[in-house]
């Protein structure tokens, strides 16, 4: 009797989901799955057709745009010298896509490829947005270029790197504080 009651609830259940919201459900799902299994190629780890570029995020974000446009971030391609700008040796870490001609460490560098969460109710939802794509920052994202071979003369310090390209809420503080 238990168990009839328990399977009528689940009947019940399933019952009860419309149309839509279902469909809304599986594409989810699909995508989300799409974006796990497409993710993995790409040299940065991510699918080379799935950014949306930084004028999509500077049209909501105009202030982290500024700031980021003035940073050496934006002009990480254009610092090379000539004949390294073709060189994928190079580009790994000095653009964000060389197949998109998205060049520069851009937005989607460090937060994720953007072209499932840049929708503005996408965005506003912290888990669906970070399930297709959205990157929780932390110091390791700037470790995979940010690497000991890096022609610097110190070694890599989180807090005064984040510091020089400051921006969003944090930009007064360090991130992740
Ligand atoms: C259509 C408008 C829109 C576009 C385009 C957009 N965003 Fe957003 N973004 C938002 C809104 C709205 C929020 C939520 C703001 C809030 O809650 O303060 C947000 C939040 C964020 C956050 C914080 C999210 C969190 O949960 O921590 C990041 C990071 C971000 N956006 C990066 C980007 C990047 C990178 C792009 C481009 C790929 C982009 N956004 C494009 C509207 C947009
Ligand atoms: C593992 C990631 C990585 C790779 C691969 C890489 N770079 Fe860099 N490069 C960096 C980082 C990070 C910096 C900034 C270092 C700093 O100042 O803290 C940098 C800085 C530079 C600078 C100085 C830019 C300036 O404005 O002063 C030059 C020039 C440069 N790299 C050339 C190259 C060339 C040429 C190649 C390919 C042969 C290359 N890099 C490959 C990460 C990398
Ligand atoms: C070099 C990596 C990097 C690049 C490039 C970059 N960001 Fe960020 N961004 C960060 C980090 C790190 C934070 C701080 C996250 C934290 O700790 O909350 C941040 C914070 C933000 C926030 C605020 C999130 C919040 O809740 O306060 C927004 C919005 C944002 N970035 C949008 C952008 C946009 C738009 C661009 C391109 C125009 C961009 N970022 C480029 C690393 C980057
Ligand atoms: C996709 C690779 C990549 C990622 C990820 C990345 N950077 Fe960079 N960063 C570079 C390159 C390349 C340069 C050199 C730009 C130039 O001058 O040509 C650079 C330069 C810088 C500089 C200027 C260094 C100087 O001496 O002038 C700062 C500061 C910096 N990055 C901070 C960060 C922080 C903080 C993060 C993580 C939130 C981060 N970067 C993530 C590639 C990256």
């Amino acid at each position: 009797m238990g168990r009839c009651a328990s399977s009528l609830r689940a009947v019940n259940w399933t019952g009860r989901i419309t149309a839509p919201l279902g469909f809304a459900i599986s594409a989810l799902v699909f995508g989300a799955v799409a974006w796990m299994g497409a993710r993995e190629s790409g040299a940065s780890g991510l699918s080379q057709d799935e950014f949306a570029g930084p004028e999509t995020c500077r049209s909501c974000h105009q202030a982290e745009y500024e700031s980021w446009a003035r940073s050496p971030h934006a002009r990480a391609t254009n610092s090379l010298p000539e004949n390294a700008r073709r060189d994928p040796r190079c580009l790994r870490c000095h653009a964000t896509s060389v197949e998109q001609n998205l060049l520069g460490v851009s937005c989607e560098a460090c937060h994720g490829a953007g072209k499932y969460y840049w929708p503005s109710y996408v965005m506003r939802d912290r888990e669906l947005s970070r399930l297709v794509g959205l990157r929780d920052q932390s110091p390791e994202t700037c470790k995979t270029c940010h690497t000991a071979d890096a022609p610097s003369l110190e070694p890599f310090d989180y807090d005064k790197a984040w510091r020089q390209i400051a921006h969003g809420k944090k930009s007064q503080a360090p991130a992740g504080k």
